[in-house]
């Protein structure tokens, strides 16, 4: 399960898309799950797949915070433990549990850890910009035909901005593409932050990579908040969900929140098409493409991802069956 993205938190879903009394099925790394708020609200997260007959529990319902395979009608709550076994009163129920994934509610968007289990070792980290009281989030979602390291390669792309995003974000680079461009990396404990350089002059914004697939552009306005974030979530080897959110310190009247998703959309579209015609489709390790000086933030990505991410995955505990 969760095949080369083991034991890391990400975001599945804006929490609005988790609706009270609804199920709600996220395929993360090729693995099934079913999202649902339990009795008090929160957010919890189940494999997708109940262990009596192997179907899929997110075509059940939600009862009593619980929810309700649709086959046979068992009943389990948020850490996966059989509260209900339909004509069978007496049965043992400790050993007929489903499997529960740790999930909490952070930021506007609903996260799971990839992992078994109710809890994680750490929680989720966000930038504090994310979780100002004074600060209106809002977001959109969007699935891309590619895998999930080429866009978040290409959220870490400097040189791209004036090509790709020529009318928007990368309209005043344009007239600086013959000059020299420096990029500097300062590592942190989340991952790192990627600022630019041209004539020895660090140019104002920052971006941040937060491991393992959240990019965070800082965009410079005077004594005002503005980020851009982008989760990059892998469904399966072909096909990643882009959560893309916009945190702003002005102009927060929800009214406003679609301009503020229509430019982060618009942004998203300008690179789509590109990203997805990369082939390999997964981003190959560090010498297996030819880069350049630029490529320093891409590559620094590419090594993270191969030595921290691939190959990882997670065993399902075995089960025994027993009448
Ligand atoms: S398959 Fe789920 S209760 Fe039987
Ligand atoms: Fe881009």
């Amino acid at each position: 399960m969760f095949q080369d993205f083991a034991n890391v938190w990400t975001p599945v879903a804006f929490s609005a898309q988790l609706r009270p009394g609804r199920l709600l099925r996220r395929e993360i790394a090729g693995t099934a799950l079913v999202l649902f708020r339990d009795a008090a609200g929160v957010p919890a997260a189940l494999i997708d797949r109940c262990p009596h007959r192997g179907v899929a529990l997110s075509l059940g319902t939600l009862a009593a915070g619980c929810v309700r395979c649709p086959f046979h009608g068992w009943r389990f709550d948020r850490a996966g433990s059989c509260v209900e076994v339909p004509w069978n009163p007496e049965v043992e129920r400790e050993r007929l549990g489903a499997l529960a994934v740790p999930a909490q509610e952070l930021a506007g968007q609903v996260w799971i850890h990839t992992s078994i289990g109710t809890a994680a070792a750490h929680p989720p980290a966000v930038h504090e910009s994310l979780l100002a009281s004074g600060t209106r989030l809002t977001g959109i979602e969007m699935t891309w035909a590619t895998h999930w390291t080429r866009a978040m390669e290409n959220m870490l792309d400097w040189p791209h901005l004036p090509f790709v995003h020529r009318r928007t974000i990368g309209k005043d680079l344009v007239h600086l593409l013959g000059e020299r461009l420096d990029t500097l990396i300062e590592p942190h404990a989340w991952g790192w932050s990627v600022r630019t350089a041209l004539r020895g002059q660090t140019r104002p914004g920052r971006l941040d990579f937060r491991q393992p697939n959240q990019m965070n552009l800082h965009i410079p306005l005077s004594g005002r908040t503005l980020t851009l974030a982008v989760a990059c979530v892998p469904v399966d080897a072909h096909h990643t969900r882009l959560l893309l959110s916009a945190a702003r310190s002005f102009a927060r009247a929800p009214l406003l929140d679609a301009f503020f998703n229509r430019a982060n959309r618009r942004i998203a579209l300008e690179d789509r098409a590109i990203v997805e015609s990369s082939d390999p489709a997964e981003v190959p390790p560090v010498h297996a493409e030819v880069s350049v000086r630029t490529d320093r933030a891409t590559l620094r990505f590419r090594s993270y991802y191969y030595s921290a991410l691939k190959g990882s995955s997670i065993n399902p505990p075995s089960r025994a069956s027993a009448t």
